[in-house]
């Protein structure tokens, strides 16, 4: 049994079918914490219904991210993560966490990277008009959404509606992410 940590930022669609997919025995881990920078998030309305522990938090709070990174790290150090996994946390994780789990940090990401980075990649692709759109797992480093692909998967859209790439994106975020995880776990990491 591994465990994982779930970063988000906002809806948490993701961090929920993680947290189930460990619930239901379909990864053999447990969700032991869901960190989220954003109090608001319905992220953290998620983390309470399935009972995992949370630590959430405002940056502004702390002096540096180095600061409140050195937090995490110790939440993480001490559950024992195995894997973090980031899903719709909208930040650059900085040395701190990176030199702690270093090969152990993965993000998914709603493009064919290196297209389309950061916070509104939908958005820019179907304003390029772009055809052929997808989705992202790979390994995170310093970068923004930079760091080896481990996993994609491609869809067609002929059409200027951002929600519905979405809407479709999202239903393979939450299979290709699953995916994922349950490799890197089997592989022992
Ligand atoms: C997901 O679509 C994820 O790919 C994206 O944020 C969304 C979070 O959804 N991440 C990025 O854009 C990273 N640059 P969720 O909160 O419902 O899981």
């Amino acid at each position: 049994m591994k465990n994982i940590a779930v970063f988000a930022s906002g809806n948490g669609s993701n961090f929920e079918v993680i947290a189930a997919a460990c619930e239901h025995g379909v990864l053999p881990a447990k969700v032991v914490l869901m960190v989220c920078d954003k109090p608001q998030a319905m992220a953290v309305e998620r983390s309470k219904k399935h009972g995992i522990e949370s630590f959430v938090f405002s940056p502004k709070d702390y002096a540096s991210k180095a600061d409140y990174e050195r937090e995490i790290v110790r939440l993480l150090d001490e559950r024992k993560v195995d894997l973090v996994c980031l899903a719709g946390y909208m930040r650059i994780v900085s040395e701190v966490l990176l030199a702690a789990y270093q090969g152990r940090i993965i993000n998914i990401h709603p493009s064919l990277l290196p297209a389309f980075k950061g916070a509104h990649a939908v958005e820019q692709a179907v304003a390029y008009g772009v055809k052929v759109y997808g989705i992202t797992v790979h390994w995170v480093d310093a970068s923004l959404d930079g760091g080896k692909i481990i996993a994609q998967r491609a869809f067609e859209y002929d059409g200027s509606d951002a929600d519905e790439v979405h809407r479709i994106g999202q239903k393979i975020e939450h299979t290709l992410y699953i995916e994922v995880i349950d490799k890197l776990l089997k592989e022992q990491l």
